[in-house]
């Protein structure tokens, strides 16, 4: 078989316990090895594994892609229904995966208007299965970033956001643009993806010229996206104006609060809440007090306090 007739496949997709119906290579040197075979499973150890590698993609034969993508669309499908007899952590890594995943599709090709799509319905379908599901944020949550995977941290913003638009009232109030506060959340750092900036770092310990990128990646972000026309309003302006400030000390335009949407601001909330857990691994009690001192004047007081009931109501934090 030559190299290039492998299949990849995107590790992300790999969750849960069920047994794979194909044969599973990482690419190691031009070669491909098989790592993980046909009726083995991804549960336990094996993915800790390839994520501590930042391995994002597999390989399949192409004899396989068929039972690849129904292995793929029945774990998902049998994650969402709320009947299901499989504990809500499987359900959560499985679902957490599946998002992931179609956040990294968009992100590869924002011009595929299909993978776009695909995730707007899957986002509305990650709303359901956080508001019917007392302990789905929690076991989201609970899923580690080993690796600081910039799609991971746009579910986890997702998940965030969702809690802080719950206690807001905005289930009720606006539940048309969920689907696109979820979609926004996952591709919000849209340009890191393809500027390769070491995004996680503090910004006192970027070169100068990573500072400039990261500094201006909200507009890079919406600039790589200009003329493509079904990108949601909601979801651009997430991406444009996520790292703005309500005092108008944040980037890349300077706002001031009475510019920003309410729902924007949830997700710049989210977000830099994530950046203490994720990327600065402080723990979340202590990230939520930081958070209020540290960044105090520069996120609405409305939305700290709702995250914070969020995380409690939600069983995340205790007191
Ligand atoms: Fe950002
Ligand atoms: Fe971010």
């Amino acid at each position: 078989m030559s190299a290039n007739e492998y299949i990849p496949i995107r590790v992300s997709t790999l969750r849960g316990d069920l047994k794979i119906p194909f044969d599973a290579y990482v690419k190691v040197a031009s070669k491909h090895i098989l790592f993980c075979r046909q009726g083995d499973s991804f549960e336990g150890d094996r993915l800790v594994r390839l994520k501590k590698k930042k391995l994002k993609k597999m390989y399949i034969l192409p004899e396989h892609e068929e039972p690849y993508r129904r292995y793929i669309s029945e774990s998902i499908e049998a994650a969402f229904d709320n009947n299901s007899d499989k504990s809500i952590e499987d359900r959560a890594a499985v679902i957490q995966g599946a998002q992931q995943a179609a956040a990294e599709d968009v992100m590869e090709n924002p011009e595929d208007q299909h993978s776009y799509h695909l995730a707007k319905k899957g986002s509305a379908k990650y709303v359901e299965f956080i508001l019917n599901n007392s302990e789905a944020t929690k076991s989201i949550l609970a899923i580690k970033n080993a690796d600081n995977d910039l799609a991971h941290h746009g579910v986890t913003v997702s998940t965030l956001a969702l809690g802080i638009a719950k206690e807001l009232g905005v289930v009720e109030s606006q539940p048309q643009l969920l689907d696109q506060l979820i979609l926004g959340s996952l591709l919000h750092d849209f340009d890191h993806y393809h500027s390769g900036i070491p995004y996680s770092l503090p910004l006192q310990e970027m070169t100068d010229e990573q500072r400039v990128i990261y500094l201006a990646h909200p507009q890079s972000g919406v600039d790589r996206l200009k003329n493509l026309q079904h990108f949601d309003q909601l979801v651009l302006k997430i991406i444009l104006q996520h790292e703005e400030l309500i005092n108008g000390s944040g980037f890349a335009n300077k706002m001031l609060e009475k510019d920003l949407d309410p729902l924007v601001l949830t997700v710049s909330t989210a977000n830099a809440f994530d950046r203490y857990i994720t990327f600065q691994n402080v723990p979340v009690k202590d990230a939520l007090k930081t958070m209020l001192i540290e960044k105090m004047g520069l996120y609405p007081l409305a939305q700290m306090k709702a995250l914070q009931l969020a995380l409690k109501n939600q069983g995340v934090i205790t007191s």
